[in-house]
């Protein structure tokens, strides 16, 4: 199979044939910032014009294993020869996997074909499984677009405004995205005042805590820019869930599979969730999700079936094809260990080029999920969404695809390349932001 090498820019972006299908389509060609697949293999995107990208984001972390790894190509196809719809052996034994990834006793699982509805699968089962209405959430977190995820996230107004009302039921709670707090304080002088909340506001004025039934967390807070909670955070959570007998749900639909370092993201705490969502990665881009849950958990209150979960797509031969050759391709490249390794030489030279670039406020993330926060003024953490914007554009000409998200108006630009980038490959993709933060600064 022939490789591809980048960055290489050979005509615009966008180039004639870009230009043409946008512009047939209706969209303004100047707004081509995404690139258009044509083919695309390990970190790198070709467009229909040639231009070859490298991919600063995984496809939104879904590319973990690179774009086409031959071994999940080949596991898919051989998958399509024999069947491409209803249940196979590989979901029973993909069962077995995740629960040992989890290793905390027999699971079963609900399947979905994203993270977004996952979470809304999640909701459904723990408030069957606990007879409990309330959910708490956290201010700037991210679960997806469906009507249940948009009603768990926290992440900006403009997710939730003119699609309302939303699913009753759920209330927010402030996060420890430590940069951007919500509270205004410092860590660690403010002795984990977020975790603190929870009882001391938010179950003494406005939510009954024995009708909680859920705590919806995600390890790393991504798309509110990439906030990593300080140590005793996480693990405080879960003991305050286990006090209340609140189910403690991890959404590590952007965390798993190795994207920070570790199998799961919760891994860093040693925390074990009740209930795990998992998407995105698990099929290196063919769509499967999960919510994985004890076995016991609804059994327990239902001895009933439970008719939760009617679906004409479940686990797709195609999907749990593709989740097994991920998990073996994690296993045997040692991926987590790349993450870890090639995160933190990534983390060491970005923060290095807070020296040259005053715009950088803060470098921050685990593995390769790193954010880079832009700023007007470093001392006031002023955001700078039009610079952040501007170096993602700049990056793009010059054949290096990220974005820049965050809440609380903040923006972090998004370095997380798959899992298998090599240290020649992060240099020549911090070289290409490097330069681009110059141009935007005028140097
Ligand atoms: C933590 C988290 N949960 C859920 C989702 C939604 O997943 P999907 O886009 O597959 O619906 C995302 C997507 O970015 C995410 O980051």
């Amino acid at each position: 199979m022939p490789s591809l090498r980048g960055p290489r820019v050979v005509a615009g972006p966008p180039g004639p044939r870009v230009t043409k299908l946008l512009t047939d389509s209706g969209l303004d060609p100047s707004s081509y910032s995404s690139p258009i697949v044509d083919e695309a293999r390990g970190i790198y995107v070709r467009d229909p014009d040639g231009n070859v990208f490298v991919d600063l984001i995984s496809g939104r972390c879904v590319a973990n294993t690179g774009y086409n790894h031959p071994r999940v190509v080949e596991a898919v196809k051989a998958q399509a020869e024999r069947s491409i719809h209803w249940q196979t052996e590989q979901a029973y034994t993909l069962v077995g996997r995740l629960e040992a990834m989890l290793g905390s006793g027999p699971k079963q699982v609900y399947w979905g074909q994203s993270g977004s509805l996952s979470n809304d699968h999640a909701i459904k089962a723990v408030r069957r499984a606990t007879g409990k209405p309330t959910i708490l959430a956290f201010t700037g977190s991210y679960h997806g677009s469906s009507m249940g995820a948009i009603s768990l996230s926290g992440y900006d107004p403009s997710m939730k405004r003119h699609y309302g009302p939303l699913v009753p039921g759920i209330e927010h709670v402030p996060y420890a995205s430590c940069y951007r707090c919500p509270l205004k304080l410092e860590h660690p002088g403010c002795r984990l005042a977020c975790l603190g909340y929870i009882e001391e506001v938010a179950f003494k004025s406005y939510v009954p805590a024995d009708e909680v039934a859920a705590v919806f967390v995600e390890p790393v807070q991504g798309d509110a820019g990439w906030h990593v909670p300080p140590p005793g955070w996480h693990e405080g959570l879960k003991r305050l869930c286990e006090k209340h007998g609140i189910l403690h749900v991890a959404d590590e639909v952007q965390t798993g599979f190795g994207r920070t370092g570790t199998w799961l993201g919760m891994d860093h705490w040693g925390v074990k969730p009740d209930v795990v969502i998992l998407g995105k990665a698990m099929g290196s881009g063919v769509p499967i999700s999960a919510v994985v849950l004890g076995r016991d958990l609804l059994e327990s209150t239902d001895p009933e079936p439970i008719p939760i979960h009617a679906q004409s797509f479940s686990a797709t031969p195609l999907g749990t094809a593709a989740a097994h050759a991920t998990m073996d391709v994690i296993r045997d490249e040692r991926l987590c260990e790349n993450s870890e390794a090639m995160g933190a030489y990534a983390k060491k030279r970005l923060t290095e080029l807070m020296g040259l670039h005053p715009c950088i406020g803060d470098v921050r993330g685990l593995g390769l999920l790193i954010g880079v926060e832009i700023v007007k003024d470093r001392e006031r953490k002023t955001p700078d969404p039009a610079a952040a914007n501007a170096i993602c554009s700049e990056a793009f000409r010059r054949g290096v695809y990220t974005l820049n998200m965050g809440s609380y108006g903040g923006r972090a630009i998004r370095v997380a390349p798959p899992l298998i980038a090599t240290e020649e490959q992060v240099d020549v993709a911090i070289e290409v932001l490097d330069a681009s933060m110059r141009r935007v600064e005028g140097r």
